[in-house]
């Protein structure tokens, strides 16, 4: 089977927070096709990062969809100020709230794609009934909350059940995987099935000037 290469979203997490516009125009410059921005609220996740006023200042300094990652609960009461702000895809964890459709109906209407972000140990079998209602699936290869830790092999099963799922739905549903990838673990997602790829170490490791490099040593994988 043909693959094309994999889109790559490097999280901005891992970029410098002083220069948070120049970072993201830098690895859209490098080669980014998405950017995907982390969104933790001490309460979900173990970790407090960036909220709207920090998408929206963003914004203007990439042309590329923003990717944002809600490690937030509740999501719903925050959907519309991502989206205001110039969130492109808006992606929830099915545990941040009691329902998980509703949520994702919320974030079309608003003119989002709407993502479903699956846990270590979130089932596949979540979305079996509104395969229709989402427009991107993220695989967390780590525990959510920080960047730079290894990548779980064990999700690699799981991308390849989601990718099963989504060929049988006939429809070009991105499945993204997020956590510890590397051009070696980039591999293994792709063969597994994956056709996006979040990565924030191994794109900003080295600093700018290493940033096309590391994003075309993803692409390759
Ligand atoms: C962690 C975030 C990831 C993180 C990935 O909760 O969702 O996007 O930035 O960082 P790396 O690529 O360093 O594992
Ligand atoms: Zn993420």
């Amino acid at each position: 089977m043909v693959r094309s290469a994999p889109l790559i979203a490097p999280s901005i997490l891992a970029a410098d927070f002083a220069r948070l516009g120049e970072e993201a125009a830098a690895v859209q410059q490098a080669g980014a096709d998405w950017l995907h921005v982390d969104v933790m609220d001490g309460h979900f996740v173990p970790n407090i990062t960036i909220g709207p006023d920090v998408v929206k200042a963003l914004r203007p300094h990439v042309t590329i969809p923003m990717d944002v990652h809600l490690m937030i609960a509740p999501a719903d009461p925050y959907l519309e100020a991502f989206r205001n702000a110039g969130a492109d895809i808006l992606s929830v964890h099915p545990e941040a709230g009691p329902h998980l459709n509703r949520t994702l109906q919320r974030i079309r209407a608003l003119g989002a794609k709407a993502g479903v972000v699956f846990n270590p140990s979130t089932d596949p079998s979540v979305i079996q009934w509104m395969m229709e209602d989402v427009d991107l699936i993220l695989v967390m290869s780590i525990n959510p909350g920080f960047g730079g830790q290894s990548f779980m092999t064990s999700q690699l099963r799981k991308i390849a059940a989601l990718r099963a799922m989504i060929d049988a739905t006939g429809r070009d549903i991105p499945l993204e995987v997020d956590g510890g990838v590397t051009p070696q673990t980039a591999k293994l997602c792709v063969e597994a099935g994956a056709t996006a790829l979040v990565a924030g170490t191994a794109v900003f490791k080295g600093g700018p000037a290493a940033y096309a490099a590391n994003i075309a040593a993803l692409r390759g994988a």
